[in-house]
Order: C-alpha cells, then structure tokens, then sequence
C-alpha cells in the first residue's frame, strides 16, 4: 500500500502504511484543543503528528512523542513538510521515557490506544488496542501524568464505551480537581467521550 493522506480544515497530513489514520476521535481531540499561544504541550502517541501540527498552528509549543518508529518517521516527515520544526519537536518512547523529568507541560494530550484487544489477538494492533479491558495502556498513562505537568494544567484524554469510560473518569477524579466531559459523540459502533480535567492534586 502506499501512503494516504487525511485533512482537518486546511491543513492535510501524510500518512505512512502503518500509522494510525486520522479519524472522529482525532478531530474530536483537534476541536478541542483550545490552545493559548505560547501554551506548552505535550501529546503522547502523535502518530502522523496533524493533533500535533494543528496545536502549534494555534500557537502552542510542542513535544509530540509515538513509541512506534514508523509514526515517529511520518510525524517529523508532516512536520517539515509544514516547516514546522521550531515549534514541534518529535521524540520516540514508551509513554513518558523520552520526557525527562523537570519538564513541566500545561496541556497534557493523549489519544490512546482504547480498543479492547491483547498481543494474542489477530487484529491486534498497538495503534488502537489498549489491553484486555481496552484501558490498560491509559491507566499506565495516568499512573504518571500528573509529574510532567505545571500547577494549572490541563489533561485532555480520549475515551470511548468500549472500554468503561466510568472506570478512568473515577481514576482521574483522584488525579485532578476537576473532570468533565469536553466532548461525547456517537458513532455506529461506539461513543467517543473527551474527558478534559484540570489543575493536577
Ligand atoms: C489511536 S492512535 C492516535 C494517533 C494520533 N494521536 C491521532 O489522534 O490520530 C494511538 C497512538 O499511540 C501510539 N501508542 C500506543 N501505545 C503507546 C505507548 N505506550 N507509548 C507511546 N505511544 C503509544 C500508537 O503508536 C499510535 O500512534
């Protein structure tokens, strides 16, 4: 196969064979980034990197990371493309490795893998299967979230019904003072929920 493309608004992307393809639960993440410039982020799982690219289009500062070396090649391929290479900076790792620890974001962003699904599964792919119950991955996330965050932070995290949104939205209300629905949309197979919380415990 050979490469696609995707849109949001006017800004189009590259996107390699293997590389998660933008869909609803990208653009819903990209709707509501409400970015301040000069806002620092810091988006786990970037995949082609366009929650990326529209972030420092909004003006914000950008460490965008995938632990899946073909995301991690497309992402820097979109972020020249669209010379964007002052604002995004591209690491490769697990979750939180390649951040190192003084380094405190405002908006914190992560599009996970949420799809039930385990190594042993066929279909399985890391691009969008979080682990047996489907939130295994976004748990590990939280378990340290709150250490690359400033006092006034905010979290935006995708979920979806698949995978007991209630479950993390009781793990956040322990990690921040406020949780709320940002955004929820149903689609043939599932709802997608945005959960946006705010200033880290
Ligand atoms: C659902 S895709 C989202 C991609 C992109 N952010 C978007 O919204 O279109 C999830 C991404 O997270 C990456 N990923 C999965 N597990 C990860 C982990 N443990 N650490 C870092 N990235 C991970 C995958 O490689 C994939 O690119």
């Amino acid at each position: 196969m050979s490469p696609s493309a995707a849109f949001y608004e006017d800004i189009w992307v590259v996107v390699d064979d293997g590389v998660y393809e933008p869909a609803d639960d990208t653009f819903m993440l990209c709707d509501n980034l409400g970015i301040t410039p000069g806002e620092t982020l810091l988006e786990i799982g970037t995949g082609c990197g366009l929650v990326a690219i529209v972030a420092a289009k909004a003006g914000g500062q950008v460490i965008a990371t995938d632990q899946s070396e073909a995301a991690i090649q497309n992402a820097k391929k979109n972020v020249a493309l669209h010379k964007y290479s002052n604002l995004i900076e591209i690491r490769q790792g697990n979750l939180f490795e390649p951040i190192r620890p003084n380094e405190k974001f405002s908006l914190l962003v992560f599009n996970p893998p949420y799809l039930p699904g385990t190594k042993e599964d066929p279909a399985f792919d890391p691009a969008w299967s979080g682990g047996n119950k489907g939130y295994e991955v976004t748990e590990k996330f939280l378990d340290h979230c709150n250490q690359f965050l400033q006092a006034k932070a905010r979290l935006l995290l995708v979920q979806s019904s698949l995978s007991d949104p209630e479950h993390i939205k009781h793990q956040l209300e322990q990690l921040f003072h406020t949780v709320d629905v940002k955004e929820e949309k149903a689609f043939f197979f599932e709802r997608l929920i945005l959960f946006e919380a705010k200033i880290p415990r």
